[in-house]
């Protein structure tokens, strides 16, 4: 059985869809939800499916150096084969992410290399993109610039405004994201 830690900072409908996918899964399950924020709404979700959430309360620590200190000490002690970031909000430092070389992935609401960074599915939408989509990546020492495992996309319609435009988004992202996981844990990437 393979083992997947999911890390998340807030509503966590990716988080979700990843557990329901495999939640009648004999070859892989999702064995930890690690959140650095008490509050998010995915330690919810996490309760829900019967996994408890780890919580690494990033206000707690004096700074991030710190906080990644006790993030890695927790990860060491666990067993698994991949590290799934689902809107975790954090900067992973430089240590942990060689540590795990290819065994973090990252999911971004664009066609990376365009719109790294934050709210950029709107930014995206107010630049009147012709299309827009979702990028799936391996995590490297920046930020969503690691080697891309695939990408969707689809053309933005006149009509939609931009509440339409992030639930194809988060569609295309609950549907392409467990797949993904799938393929990388069944030696298909
Ligand atoms: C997603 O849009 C993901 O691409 C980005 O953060 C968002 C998380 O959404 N990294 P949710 O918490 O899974 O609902």
């Amino acid at each position: 059985m393979k083992k997947v830690i999911i890390m998340a900072s807030g509503n966590g409908s990716n988080f979700e869809a990843i557990c329901k996918y495999f939640s009648n899964s004999k070859e892989i399950k999702i064995s930890h939800l690690i959140t650095d924020n008490p509050k998010a709404y995915v330690i919810k979700r996490a309760k829900k499916v019967g996994i408890e959430p780890k919580i690494i309360d990033y206000s707690t620590f004096k700074n991030k150096e710190e906080y990644n200190k006790a993030l890695f000490n927790y990860l060491k002690t666990l067993d698994f084969d991949l590290i799934v970031l689902a809107g975790y909000m954090r900067i992973l430092l430089e240590h942990i992410v060689k540590y795990y070389k290819n065994k973090i992935i990252n999911i971004h609401p664009s066609l990376l290399p365009k719109y790294r960074g934050l709210n950029v599915i709107e930014k995206a939408f107010n630049n009147n993109e012709e299309y827009i989509g979702i990028t799936i990546h391996y995590v490297d020492e920046s930020v969503d610039t690691g080697k891309i495992i695939l990408q969707k996309k689809i053309k933005i319609e006149k009509y939609w405004d931009l509440e339409k435009v992030e639930k194809e988004i988060h569609e295309l992202e609950h549907k392409y994201y467990p797949q993904v996981i799938y393929k990388i844990l069944k030696g298909g990437f």
